[in-house]
């Protein structure tokens, strides 16, 4: 339970791409601060702006954003199979399989970047690398919101939605040891919140929301 083991998470989305989208496609109907963040992120950013759903899963978020046609939104993840499922699911939208703690996308290639529980299997060491890469991605004055479960420790599930083999550990990660990351890395945290669950529709824990700004570009100085 260690360290963060990407290839039995890789393998657990891919064997899970289909019961997830069961369980999940429709659940921001249940949440709404979470429609509601996402719609001031939206605010934050020009009309045309390209937007990056990291760890985009099923493409809820990626869909939810894309319907509001005010942003060019991008879902990636490193499933394959839940790349192509979600591709099947909303062929208007473009998704593309990638690592975001290796992207293969270009620098300073976006205006904004979500991630959506896509953190939550990481220490934080590639909650650091993951900023890094944010940071490559995003163009000076960009923003970037993500979400996580709040607290301390691991949860190590088995046979993840029913499925054999679909094995994964996911981490609980402190507000303010998110934070200072985010700071050392260059950010300006613009805003950051912590929300109790809604009870009978997702997981009983504690949920952070945080929205960072790359105010400025260290490679200009
Ligand atoms: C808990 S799910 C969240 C999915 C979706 N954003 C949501 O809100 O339901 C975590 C997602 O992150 C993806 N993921 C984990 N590590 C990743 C990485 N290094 N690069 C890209 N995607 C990753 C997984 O494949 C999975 O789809």
């Amino acid at each position: 339970m260690e360290g963060y083991n990407a290839q039995e998470i890789l393998n657990c989305y891919d064997l899970t791409a289909k019961e997830y989208a069961d369980k999940f496609l429709n659940e921001l109907d249940g949440k709404p601060f979470d429609r509601n963040i996402l719609d001031r992120f939206t605010q934050l950013l020009p009309n045309g702006s390209v937007v990056y759903d990291f760890g985009c899963g099923s493409g809820q978020t990626t869909k939810y954003l894309f319907d509001k046609k005010v942003h060019k939104i991008i879902g990636l993840d490193f499933s394959e199979n839940s790349i192509r499922l979600a591709s099947r699911n909303f062929p208007e939208i473009t998704f593309i399989v990638d690592d975001m703690l290796n992207s293969k996308m270009a620098s300073n290639s976006v205006e904004g970047i979500i991630a959506f529980y896509s953190i939550v299997h990481f220490t934080y060491t590639e909650v650091e690398k993951a900023f890094k890469e944010w940071w490559r991605l995003l163009e000076t004055g960009a923003f970037c919101l993500f979400s996580f479960h709040i607290g301390e420790g691991s949860v190590e599930i088995s046979d993840f939605l029913g499925v054999k083999g679909a094995n994964a550990v996911w981490r609980l990660l402190e507000m303010d040891k998110i934070l200072t990351i985010a700071e050392k890395v260059g950010f300006t945290i613009s805003e950051a919140i912590i929300r109790y669950p809604y009870k009978g529709v997702e997981h009983e824990t504690k949920r952070g929301y945080i929205t960072l700004k790359k105010s400025y570009d260290s490679r200009k100085e």
